[in-house]
């Protein structure tokens, strides 16, 4: 039985303060929570305050991005190495926001992933087809896609370490929701996938997060399919209650 993984993504909002309260209270809320694996992914900038207020809870921090390269004359980009320093133990690579809107391509996210790996760190490694690919037919040509290009050269036992997320680019911050049987649909193909390029038992563990319009009061049944380990949530994970009541629905 795979544990449930709800993973929080931030990304570009809140400030030092805000940020420190909103992970201060989720450690409050989420504490005693069991059989549900909990991260919560803050801006770089404030990973290091927040690392200082998940310290010894289950609440464990991620990061949105790194960079492939180990180190050096890499103006403006963090490494691996740096995210393991700092606390983290996941990384969200691949996010559709980092592939449509900062240019991403497969190539870009397989080096990262492999450079996470490297450094002992848990990818999160987004796929999700554009709503022109949904209505041309085309969904599960993209994500298979995007898995190979940037899973590729991954080993069975590292794809053991890695999270699918699926995020359709359509139902992310929109409020439109993928219905759980379109969701489940993808998640048994992603699975399909692994059978063929892996085998079973890897297939069995990898968990596959849901995305997209995440709320507390579709979470259950979206996580409730059998293919659907857990979700990868925006919005919903800016507020303790909103998470809360997702990670709640993910036990239920
Ligand atoms: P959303 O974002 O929950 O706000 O739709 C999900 C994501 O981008 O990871």
């Amino acid at each position: 039985m795979r544990r449930p993984f709800i993973a929080g993504n931030w990304k570009m909002n809140l400030d030092r303060a805000s940020a420190v309260a909103l992970a201060e209270g989720l450690v409050k809320k989420a504490a005693g929570t069991d059989g549900v694996d909990i991260a919560i992914c803050p801006p770089s900038l404030y990973l290091d305050a927040v690392a200082a207020a998940v310290a010894g809870s289950n609440v464990a921090l991620g990061a949105q991005d790194m960079y492939h390269e180990p180190k050096g004359a890499f103006t403006g980009e963090i490494s691996g190495a740096m995210l393991c320093d700092i606390g983290c133990k996941y990384v969200i690579l691949g996010h559709s926001e980092r592939r449509h809107v900062l240019g991403e391509t497969d190539e870009d996210i397989n080096k990262k992933v492999l450079a996470a790996l490297e450094v002992g760190l848990l990818p999160i490694v987004c796929v999700g087809e554009l709503l022109s690919d949904r209505k041309s037919g085309t969904t599960m040509e993209v994500i298979r896609r995007q898995f190979e290009g940037s899973l590729a050269g991954i080993s069975a036992e590292q794809m053991q370490q890695i999270t699918i997320a699926y995020e359709p680019v359509w139902a992310i911050g929109t409020g439109e929701v993928a219905t759980p049987q379109q969701a489940e649909e993808v998640h048994l193909d992603l699975r399909k996938i692994m059978v063929q390029r892996y085998n079973d038992e890897v297939a069995e563990v990898v968990r596959i997060q849901y995305g997209g319009s995440v709320k507390p009061d579709n979470a259950a049944e979206l996580i409730g399919q059998p293919n659907i380990d857990g979700a990868l949530v925006g919005g919903a994970a800016l507020k303790v209650d909103s998470f809360i009541g997702i990670i709640a629905g993910a036990g239920s």
